[in-house]
């Protein structure tokens, strides 16, 4: 495990940044300082953890996003120097989830003194595209090293286009809709439940808006997986409405993946 401090340096506006001598050096030790907090921390829940520690200068978001590329996992927390609006995640792990270069865990809980949940199935959020599909992945590796259940949920329906279109004149049948979509799911998931035997599955499919219904399977939840787009990508990158809206809601950490 990589700990990773980015030391920023001091608002200057559109100012070039003047440092007096020795500035740097002392701002780098400071990050040190906190990366061996950190590490005492980590040591405490895993003694054996091989650890190493780096502190480098400028901005946390573009550092990090940097840091990414050679990383299988990226850890951050829900919030940080920059103060608290809402309960809603910072700029740099929304900054993070939406370009880092690997998977990006937000680790939050209900509130934000409570620790995130460590107990509770993982779920998943499958809307059938190739991203979704990296999702179920890292999905099923986190439930097995886990060893707890992992929910897939698909939802398939806005409600307020239902109503709307409950007003005129046109017979759907809801009920095959739901089969299709089930079947939809199923086959999703069959490659990855026949290469994870050990994990007990259990597949929702909810006629409901994807956040609402994501956020309320997660409520118990120690794991909420998705992926960093979904079906509806528009072209260019960054995150999702879906992905975005449940980093800034969800009552358990997020992971947030892309292929
Ligand atoms: N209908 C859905 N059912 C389940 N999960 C969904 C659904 N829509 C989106 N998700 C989850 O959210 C992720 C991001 O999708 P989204 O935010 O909708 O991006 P986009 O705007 O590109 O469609 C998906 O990869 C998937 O994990
Ligand atoms: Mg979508």
């Amino acid at each position: 495990m990589r700990l990773f401090h980015a030391c920023v340096l001091p608002p200057t506006g559109s100012r070039p940044v003047t440092l007096p001598g020795g500035a740097v050096e002392a701002l780098v030790e400071c990050g040190h300082q906190v990366l061996r907090e950190a590490e005492r921390a980590a040591r405490e829940v895993e003694p054996g953890v091989e650890v190493s520690r780096e502190v480098r200068v400028g901005g946390a978001a573009a550092l990090l996003i940097e840091e990414s590329a050679n990383a299988r996992m990226a850890v951050l927390g829900s919030h940080g120097l920059g103060g608290f609006e809402g309960m809603l995640v910072g700029s740099v792990s929304v900054g993070v989830s939406a370009h880092g270069h690997c998977p990006v865990v937000v680790a939050r809980g209900r509130t934000l003194d409570e620790p995130p949940p460590d107990r509770g199935p993982v779920v998943v959020g499958v809307d059938g595209s190739r991203i979704s599909e990296a999702a179920v992945g890292f999905a099923f590796d986190a439930a097995s090293l886990r060893g707890v259940p992992l929910i897939a949920v698909h939802t398939w329906t806005d409600m307020s286009a239902g109503e709307t279109w409950s007003v005129l004149p046109f017979d759907i049948d809801y009920d095959e809709v739901a089969e299709d979509e089930r079947r939809l799911l199923a086959e999703r998931l069959a490659g990855w439940r026949e290469k994870y035997p050990d994990v007990e599955l259990r597949q929702l499919v909810l006629r409901d808006r994807p956040v609402r219904g994501l956020l309320a399977t997660a409520e118990d939840a120690q794991l909420l997986v998705v992926g960093s787009r979904g079906r509806g990508a528009l072209k260019g990158v960054g995150l999702g409405s879906v992905s975005q809206a449940l980093l800034h809601h969800s009552v358990c950490p997020v992971a947030v993946v892309r292929p």
